[in-house]
Parts: C-alpha cells; sequence; structure tokens
C-alpha cells in the first residue's frame, strides 16, 4: 500500500537532505528577521514539528517599510476572472497596488505568473527585455505530476510562490495556528478555531468518507479505495459518487464530512509538502484524517503526529481497516487523535487574494537584490 508513496522515498529523500542547507537559505531569503531568528532558534533545538515558516505572519509592524510595490497579475490563473484584492482592507499590508492591466508591465516591480496558463498556451510569457529588476514569480498550485512542460521555464523566474515550505513566498493550502503561541489580530481574524471532542463528536455514527472529483484507474488513491471497501463501508461523495449535498461552497463538503468520524484525505499524486485542502476539510470538519499523500514525517511538519492516520502506520489495507472499526468502539482511544485540537486554529488562504498580497509583501521585502530560480524542474520534483 502506499507503492507511490513510497516510490519517492529515498533517492528523493537523500536529495532532499542535500538540500538541506540551501532551503533553510532560501527560507532565510524569505523571512523577515524576526522570523529567522525564531526558525534558527526552533531548528537548533531540533523541533520541527509546526514551525514552518510562518505564512500568517502578517501582522504589519510599524517599522515595516510601506513604499510603493506595483504588482502585475500576469493571466488570471485558469482563465477565470476574479476581482483583485485590497490588501490593505484585507490584511492591512500598505503600499500594494496590484492590477491586471498589461500596459502597467514596464513599471511592475514583479509580475505574477501562473504556471498553467502559460504551460498550456493559453498566454505567452511577458516580453523580453523585462524592465531592470523586475522581479517573475512563478506561481503554482498543482502538484509535479499534474505541472506539465516545466522545462520550457527554465531560467525566467526570479521567485517561486508554492505550497511547498522551501519555496521563496511560501503559502500552503492550509495551516494550523497554536492559539497561544500564535499572534493576535489578523491572525484570529482569518484563522478558525477548532474544538476538542465533545461527547457527541466522539460518537458520530458514521464512519468513513470520501469526496472525489477526478477518478482515475492509475491513482494510489483509488486502489486504496478498492481494497479498504473490502473491510470497511466508505460512502463515496462527488462526481464519481453521491453527490455532496447543496454544493454551492466550499463550506457544504465541511458540513458532510462533519457527519463522520473519518474522512479519506488522498492526494491525486505523491510528492513533498503536497497537502491539499483535502487534509484541512477534514480537520475543519473534526473528522480524523486517513491521509494518502506524502511520508509521516513530512505531514508532521504541518500537524501533530496524532491528528491524523497515515495508510503507510500500517503493512496492509486490512490493517487500516480493523484499526478504524477498533476506535470506532472505543472513544477513549478516538479522543487521542482529536484531542490536540483545543489548542489550535486552522486557516486556508483564500485562493488568490491572500496570495497576490503576500507576493507583495514578499516583492518589497527583496526588492534591490538579484533572485535567480535556478533548476526550478530539480527543484520542483525533489
Ligand atoms: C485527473 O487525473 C488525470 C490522471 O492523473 C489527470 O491527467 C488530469 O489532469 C486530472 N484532472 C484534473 C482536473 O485534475
Ligand atoms: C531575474 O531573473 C533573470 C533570469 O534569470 C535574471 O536575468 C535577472 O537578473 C533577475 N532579476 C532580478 C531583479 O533578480
Amino acid at each position: 500500500m502506499g507503492a507511490a508513496g513510497r516510490s519517492m522515498t529515498t533517492a528523493q529523500r537523500a536529495d532532499r537532505q542535500q538540500r538541506g542547507g540551501v532551503g533553510l537559505l532560501v527560507l532565510r531569503r524569505s523571512c523577515s528577521y524576526v522570523c529567522v531568528a525564531a526558525v534558527g532558534f526552533l531548528l537548533l533545538v531540533g523541533v520541527c514539528l509546526l514551525y514552518l515558516p510562518d505564512p500568517l505572519a502578517l501582522e504589519p509592524s510599524f517599522a515595516e517599510d510601506s513604499s510603493e510595490v506595483t504588482l502585475l497579475i500576469w493571466t488570471h490563473p485558469f482563465g477565470r476572472y476574479r476581482k483583485l484584492p485590497d490588501c490593505f482592507e484585507l490584511f492591512q499590508i500598505g503600499g500594494c497596488t496590484l492590477t491586471d492591466e498589461g500596459s502597467a508591465y514596464p513599471r511592475a516591480d514583479a509580475v505574477i505568473i501562473h504556471h498553467r496558463d502559460v504551460a498550456t498556451g493559453a498566454a505567452d510569457l511577458p516580453p523580453e527585455p523585462r524592465p531592470r529588476a523586475q522581479k517573475w514569480i512563478w506561481m503554482n498550485y498543482e502538484s509535479p505530476t499534474h505541472t506539465h512542460r516545466l522545462w520550457l521555464f527554465e531560467d525566467y523566474f526570479n521567485l517561486t510562490m508554492t505550497y511547498r515550505t522551501d519555496s521563496d513566498i511560501f503559502l500552503p493550502y492550509g495551516y494550523l495556528v497554536h492559539r497561544e503561541r500564535g499572534t493576535k489580530g489578523l491572525q484570529n481574524r482569518f484563522a478558525q478555531p477548532l474544538r476538542a471532542p465533545s461527547r457527541s463528536h466522539l460518537l458520530r455514527p458514521r464512519l468513513l468518507a470520501w469526496v472525489i472529483s477526478n477518478w482515475s484507474e492509475s491513482h494510489a488513491r483509488v486502489s486504496l479505495y478498492y481494497q479498504l471497501r473490502r473491510y470497511v463501508q466508505v460512502d463515496v461523495f462527488g462526481r464519481s459518487g453521491r453527490p455532496v449535498p447543496d454544493d454551492s461552497g466550499g463550506g457544504s463538503v465541511v458540513r458532510l464530512v462533519g457527519r463522520y468520524q473519518f474522512y479519506l484525505a488522498l492526494e491525486n499524486s505523491q510528492h513533498t509538502d503536497y497537502i491539499t485542502e483535502k487534509l484541512w476539510n477534514a480537520v475543519q470538519a473534526g473528522a480524523v484524517p486517513v491521509v494518502l499523500g506524502p511520508s509521516r514525517q513530512n505531514y508532521e511538519r504541518f500537524l501533530p503526529p496524532e491528528a491524523f492516520i497515515h495508510v503507510d502506520d500500517f503493512s496492509t489495507v486490512r490493517g487500516l481497516a480493523r484499526y478504524l472499526l477498533m476506535l470506532r468502539h472505543n472513544p477513549a482511544q478516538l479522543r487521542r487523535h482529536l484531542d490536540w485540537r483545543g489548542s489550535y486554529s486552522v486557516y486556508q488562504p483564500s485562493f488568490w487574494a491572500h496570495h497576490y498580497c503576500t507576493a507583495c509583501r514578499a516583492v518589497r521585502r527583496t526588492r534591490g537584490r538579484t533572485d535567480v530560480v535556478q533548476d526550478l524542474t530539480r527543484w520542483f520534483h525533489s
């Protein structure tokens, strides 16, 4: 089980370890000094869990430079128009002018380029020569398996913006904030507090749900499902199953999953840090996520170890199924997987408002510096 997950292990992990030093440098580049000090200290004491570079560090400080930054959004991702946010109103990030007008190109400090739109040819790259000091930002939220023609874009970009923790501009699909350690204010405005489990929470009548929109027989997650359903009831929703009730907004999945004890948070492909809203929806809903994705160790950078059940924790799918059935009849044991919630809030950045404003801030921070993204393909696949 987890064959795809395992196939990316040894070689790539070794590669990652070699890159560790580089990763830290990249991380340093994109952090404020305070953040660098904090990350450095925590790495020193060997506490890696949940000390990701903090994408929520949006609190403006008095010392912060709020000089003007013009950020050009080269294409609306996937060709879907969205009104550009006001970064000051939303996040109190001043001095950001976001624009989607190509005529701003000559004076833009940076251009955000969404990979899919240039890779499919829906849009060309901006014209060269580029204005001096302008930064091109490579933005991508698909996994390497679904990121095509990457090699065409070597040596163009200055900054990366993805779900990977070692991106220049890191913004994940979701994120936990420790309620005591997290700063107040803005974080509280966006992060959703989680609750320690109540009695009824522990006794939810339904066992296991899965919402799946893109069914592909070649996905590891589909073969896992075929095996799992031999032992336990799996309620399948989405395009390939029953419809998600009231599918009008993102909240409906969370409401649906909130009736279940467990949720299959199975990624479409298995890659470093590729942990998507599937996991965070389950967390939000209070169902224990059963995950298929990167390694357990990788998930533990985002969540406490007991907050999820990893398919690799079991040598057989039958073992996994038995464990779920055992928990169903042992609320005290189940509680172990849920008690951590009392101390955390969960935060799911909204696409793409948060991304643009975070990028704007990063552009200001790296102003006057030359940044070059080398080996984009090799890095993204590592
Ligand atoms: C669905 O999965 C297939 C097979 O992996 C992939 O080629 C395709 O791009 C996916 N579609 C979407 C919308 O993610
Ligand atoms: C941006 O990247 C290009 C291509 O690697 C490079 O020539 C240019 O000097 C970089 N500019 C900045 C401001 O970092």
